[in-house]
């Protein structure tokens, strides 16, 4: 079959794989390759075992791959196939030198385009599809531009919106795709080429044109703004602890307000993900050197609520179960940073399972999906420490229960027989204030959630 155009993606993580197999689903004229370095990923790409978890991303993929989605190491090939190139490569916080803890590490991204530089034999439009500071664009077109072989590269900036575990929904129904490109003819021309691509399945009037810093520090700017909101609301949960004022009745109300809004009102143990630190972090950079101090430290604040929300959770389990956890066996459920993935990139679990074993507790980590990455992210760690994928084994014998990630399994499970099983007094932390909290302080249980006077029997 000869195809009508040739998309490449290079890095085949959790955002290039889901957003690449949805493009392929939905442009069966487009041939679409995702290339990564990393062949192990590659191979999980091509077998039946996909290396992420994300609900709805198999069938499509099973559905694609081998047709006109391909998972391939050849990057070389890849480039010189393609019209157009997305990247998707990893944008951590830089971990040395100059603006070490927050500025983003753009070695991944630079070499990437190096290695388009090299392998192109003819013009391309680059799409950023990474998260990248603002005007990464202008870089990335000095570097590109500077060839001797007279091709010309365009660089479109098409940030990813998609959150983990409604990935595939996201983007087959997205809120909006933005485009940003340079405002000159061969711009316009490459953003034209882009809009094409989505406007196969969402309707026009959501897919957003702009220009390419525009596109760019909306990105980051969209990351903030959600965050901000969570720790506006967690800021607010410490003094309905203190007022008996209830955070999900304080959350329902102003949300009320077509102003503010329902949605990312949900207090808990802090936000976590690959994404919202680092691109805070980012933007706390990026102000302060325009010299723009004020903003940063706003920004920062945002970061500091987070942290402290998950060391308030700690504490309050500590000073809850009469100031000392140690030998104390608790469970905790879920490890996952939020729901539906097994991503545990930033996860408030780390925090809290590090700090359970620092005050010498046995601590006991259940999840559905993530117990592979958390034994990767604890593998350092010498005390006592148990994964066990049964939640009921997990809690068997625990003195404590903390609920760490909103699996929808965690709502369901039997908790009468998970009393039984546990030590007495027997202490259920919800940070995530999922549980119906009156019914478990009837059974017996000693209740503490996120933003609500606990549910005591002393
Ligand atoms: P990831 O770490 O899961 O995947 C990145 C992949 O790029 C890795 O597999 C890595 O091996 C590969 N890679 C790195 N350098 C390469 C190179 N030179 N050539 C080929 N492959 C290379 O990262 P991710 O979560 O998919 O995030 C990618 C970008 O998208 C980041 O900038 C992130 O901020 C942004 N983003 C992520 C999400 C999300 O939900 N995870 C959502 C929106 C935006
Ligand atoms: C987030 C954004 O929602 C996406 O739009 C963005 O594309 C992505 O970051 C990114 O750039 O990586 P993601 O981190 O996958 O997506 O998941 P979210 O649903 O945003 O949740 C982030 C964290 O906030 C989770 O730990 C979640 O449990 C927490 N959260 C979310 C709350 O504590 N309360 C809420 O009300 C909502």
């Amino acid at each position: 079959m000869t195809f009508e155009k040739q998309i490449l993606c290079i890095g085949a993580g959790y955002v290039g794989g889901p957003t690449m197999a949805m493009i392929a689903m939905k442009c069966p004229r487009y041939k679409v390759t995702v290339v990564d370095i990393n062949s192990a990923r590659i191979a999980a790409w091509n077998s039946n075992a996909l290396p992420i978890y994300e609900p709805g991303l198999d069938a499509l993929v099973q559905k694609t791959r081998g047709t006109n989605l391909f998972f391939s190491t050849g990057i070389e090939q890849g480039i010189q196939a393609a019209d157009i190139i997305f990247v998707s490569v990893n944008t951590p916080t830089k971990t040395f030198g100059h603006g070490a803890g927050k500025a983003a590490d753009l070695q991944f991204w630079e070499k990437t385009a190096r290695q388009i530089l090299v392998h192109a034999t003819n013009n391309k439009i680059v799409v950023e599809k990474s998260t990248l500071p603002v005007r990464t664009a202008e870089a990335m077109e000095r570097i590109l531009n500077q060839n001797t072989k007279n091709i010309h590269f365009e660089v479109v900036s098409n940030p990813e919106f998609l959150a983990e575990g409604t990935a595939i929904a996201d983007l087959e129904n997205p809120d909006r795709v933005l485009i940003g490109s340079q405002e000159t003819p061969d711009g316009l021309k490459a953003r034209k080429a882009i809009v094409d691509i989505y406007a196969h399945w969402v309707p026009r009037d959501r897919i957003i044109e702009c220009n390419v810093w525009s596109a760019e520090l909306s990105k980051l700017t969209a990351n903030a703004f959600l965050a901000q909101r969570i720790s506006s609301i967690n800021s607010i949960s410490a003094l309905c602890e203190r007022t008996e004022a209830d955070i999900t009745e304080v959350a329902a109300a102003i949300g009320k307000d077509a102003r503010i809004g329902a949605k990312f009102l949900r207090a808990g143990v802090g936000f976590g993900g690959s994404c919202f630190k680092k691109d805070i972090l980012n933007l706390v950079y990026i102000c302060q050197s325009y010299g723009l101090t004020e903003i940063a430290e706003y920004w920062e604040s945002v970061i500091r609520i987070n942290e402290w929300q998950e060391r308030r959770f700690v504490r309050t389990m500590l000073e809850s179960m009469f100031n000392t956890i140690a030998g104390k066996k608790i469970a905790l459920l879920g490890f996952a940073f939020k729901a539906d993935t097994g991503d545990t990139r930033e996860s408030p679990a780390i925090v809290v399972a590090r700090s359970l074993l620092e005050e010498h507790a046995d601590v006991v980590v259940s999840d559905p999906k993530a117990l592979d990455n958390a034994r990767e992210d604890l593998k350092d760690v010498p005390q006592a420490l148990s994964f066990e994928v049964d939640p009921y084994r997990a809690t068997d014998g625990a003195h404590a229960v903390a609920l760490l990630t909103d699996w929808q399994l965690y709502r369901d499970l039997d908790y009468e027989r998970i009393l039984q099983s546990m030590e007495q007094p027997a202490f259920l932390f919800d940070g995530r204030n999922i549980l119906d909290h009156k019914k478990l302080f009837d059974l017996g249980f000693n209740v503490f959630a996120i933003g609500k006077a606990p549910l005591k029997h002393f």
